[in-house]
């Protein structure tokens, strides 16, 4: 490597330290909601890191502060303080426009309702990131046809969500998810409106996606769902109590 060329230490740099980085890294993350009487700190003081290929899943008392983390990892939120790193950028200042475009290049959400629009097809809502990537038409059906195989939809290409069962719908939201190819998939209670036979359904998806590469991270209130996962996190009172819980460590701490 030539050491008198600054932009070629710029281009080599960031991929030679970010080989071994983690995808998130959180550094005394807090975000407080509301203001003087009425405030709520969510979080406080989050200290987190998820490398690359992970499975993980946070549990928690409700109103622990696991959405609230999941929404600030998502870029769909910002924390009061702290430091916020993905992918080894520190993006804890980027305004609303440079998160949303972070958010539609690297990241994937999937949520307990699945959040599809309900106007447009099972196709049309998994092509719409697609729009917003500036991904050429041509290649935004075949893309989310392929997306949607993945996850065994390939015969629901033009029912609505109001044509699909909650298991389907949600396998279009991960499909939704997945077709900018993130560098990692958020999951908040993917499973919580779904029976367990759909249940296994979703996590074997989820489970063939890490498999492929991707990071999964996921919250979830059933023992049984993140028993599932590679590492358990869990939070108490907007922190996390305990960073590296394994399946078989975690039914001590539930008694
Ligand atoms: N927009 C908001 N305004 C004010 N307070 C909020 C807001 N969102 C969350 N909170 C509060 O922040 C705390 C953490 O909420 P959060 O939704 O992150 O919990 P959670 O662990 O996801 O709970 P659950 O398991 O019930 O989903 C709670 O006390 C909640 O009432
Ligand atoms: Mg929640």
């Amino acid at each position: 490597m030539r050491i008198d060329s600054p932009a070629l230490d710029y281009d080599i740099a960031p991929n030679l330290s970010l080989e071994n980085a983690p995808i998130v890294r959180l550094e005394g993350i807090s975000k407080v909601y509301g203001s003087l009487n009425t405030e709520v700190r969510a979080l406080a003081g989050v200290d987190l890191s998820i490398n690359k290929g992970e499975y993980c899943s946070i549990m928690g008392a409700s109103g622990s502060g696991k959405s609230t983390m999941m929404n600030i990892i998502g870029c769909l939120d910002k924390a009061t303080s702290g430091h916020y790193y993905l992918d080894g950028v520190d993006i804890s200042s980027f305004n609303n426009n440079e998160l949303a475009k972070i958010r539609n290049q690297k990241l994937g959400f999937v949520f307990q309702q699945f959040h599809l629009l309900p106007e447009m097809s099972a196709l049309e809502n998994v092509m719409l990131p697609m729009v917003y990537a500036g991904v050429p038409l041509a290649q935004r059906r075949d893309r989310a046809v392929a997306a949607l195989t993945r996850v065994g939809l390939d015969n629901r290409l033009n029912n609505k969500p109001n044509q699909l069962s909650g298991g389907q719908q949600q396998r279009v939201a991960i499909a939704r998810a997945i077709v900018n190819r993130p560098v990692l998939l958020l999951a908040d209670e993917p499973t919580g409106a779904l029976d367990s036979v759909t249940t296994q359904e979703v996590l074997a998806i989820f489970k063939e996606l890490n498999d492929s590469g991707i990071t999964v991270l996921m919250v979830t209130h059933e023992p049984e769902v993140a028993k599932q996962t590679k590492r358990i996190v869990w939070f108490k009172d907007g922190k996390v109590l305990h960073q590296n819980l394994t399946p078989n460590t975690l039914p001590s701490l539930l008694g």
